[in-house]
């Protein structure tokens, strides 16, 4: 019988890629997707993915759906705590042996909510091997916390997570194809900082980066892993599933300069060079309804990862193109020109 995947999330930026990259690499998969709005153009795209309607709050279907897959790969919104009960619940109900991946965020190891290396580098680089003790053991105001908790309450041979924050390239699915930091960065270059990219502090503070495409490669490896009950690699501690996904990072000043480089071409700003503003003015801009604290996550944090588990399972690297390199793509994405 062919392997059967519970996917949510199909229409989003990540989501809608891990989907491309599952259905191009296994069109043998017996895949359903749960989406809330089918976008026209999806029944053509894939026509052999089952589609069941409804939305994270749809706790029954959730449930059924995940009971009947080999495999539930839930994206889309990391932080609902009802959907990832519902799909836990559901796996839990059946006897085989069966794998949930759960995308979360490398804002759970951010640098935020402390001021000491706010626009500076933070020496820190957690390894999803050697730290994993400490990143189970994060605070609750840790962002993603509250399902992370969740995920490392269960049973640990049956989570696979991965875990990632800063994605770019286009993304290959039926819906949404852009990361969102470009788009904020030039929402805010050309307000708040005055036509001008910006950095806070000396600009050094770190963040790692992976393309889109490397990021669902690594999907399927794990997907195929699970499937197989390959024996994963296990390093230290008991969570051999948490997969950090970077492949390369970048100091904030050197992104923005990248940026300001293409804005500059495309008549946006008229000079490249990195402007320095302060953390109030930070503070003010990547709007997000529910964490107030947005803007310096984005622009004055560190948060600095090694995937060293994917390393050595799969002999996981960067293939496409970096960031810094890529940002002609990025930026006319977010323009929309
Ligand atoms: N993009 C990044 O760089 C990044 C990095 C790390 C973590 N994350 C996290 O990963 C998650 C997904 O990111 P993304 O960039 O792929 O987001 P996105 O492009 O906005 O996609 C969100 C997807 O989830 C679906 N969705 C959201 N809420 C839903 C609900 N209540 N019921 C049913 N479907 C729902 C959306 O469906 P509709 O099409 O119907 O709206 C869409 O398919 C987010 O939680 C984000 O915080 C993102």
């Amino acid at each position: 019988m062919a392997p059967t995947i519970f996917l949510t999330g199909g229409t989003g930026y990540i989501g809608g890629s891990v989907l491309h990259a599952l259905v191009t690499a296994h069109p043998e998969y017996d895949i359903t997707v749960l989406l809330r709005k089918t976008p026209e153009a999806f029944t053509s795209a894939y026509p052999n993915v089952k589609i069941v309607q409804g939305n994270y709050d749809s706790a029954e279907t959730l449930a059924e759906h995940a009971k009947q897959a080999d495999v539930v790969v839930h994206n889309g919104d990391s932080d609902h705590e009802p959907s990832l009960n519902a799909l836990i619940s559901g796996l839990l109900s059946k006897s085989t042996k069966s794998h949930l991946l759960h995308l979360s965020g490398t804002g759970i190891i951010s640098d935020w909510a402390s001021p000491e290396h706010l626009g500076t580098r933070n020496p820190k680089v957690y390894s999803d091997v050697d730290d994993i003790a400490a990143i189970a053991a994060l605070p609750d105001h840790a962002l993603h916390r509250n399902t992370e908790k969740i995920l490392f309450q269960t049973a640990a041979s049956m989570v696979r997570k991965l875990e990632s924050r800063s994605f770019y390239g286009p993304g290959a699915g039926p819906g949404n194809t852009q990361s969102a930091f470009t788009r904020f960065f030039i929402a805010d270059a050309t307000t708040l900082a005055g036509n001008r990219v910006f950095y806070t502090g000396a600009g050094t503070n770190t963040r790692f980066w992976v393309h889109i495409s490397d990021l669902t490669s690594l999907y399927v490896r794990v997907v195929e892993a699970a499937l197989a009950d390959a024996p994963t690699f296990s390093g230290p501690g008991k969570y051999p599933g948490y997969y950090f996904a970077s492949t390369q990072e970048h100091a904030h000043v050197d992104v923005a300069r990248a940026i300001g480089e293409v804005l500059v071409t495309k008549g946006v700003i008229a000079d490249a060079e990195p402007v320095e503003v302060g953390l109030d003015v930070v503070d003010r801009m990547a709007q997000h309804p529910s964490f107030s604290q947005f803007g310096r996550y984005m622009y004055a944090a560190n948060a600095r990862t090694r995937a060293v588990r994917a390393e050595k399972a799969f002999g996981y690297a960067g293939r496409a193109e970096g960031l810094l390199a890529s940002q002609e793509v990025e930026v006319v994405a977010a323009l929309g020109r």
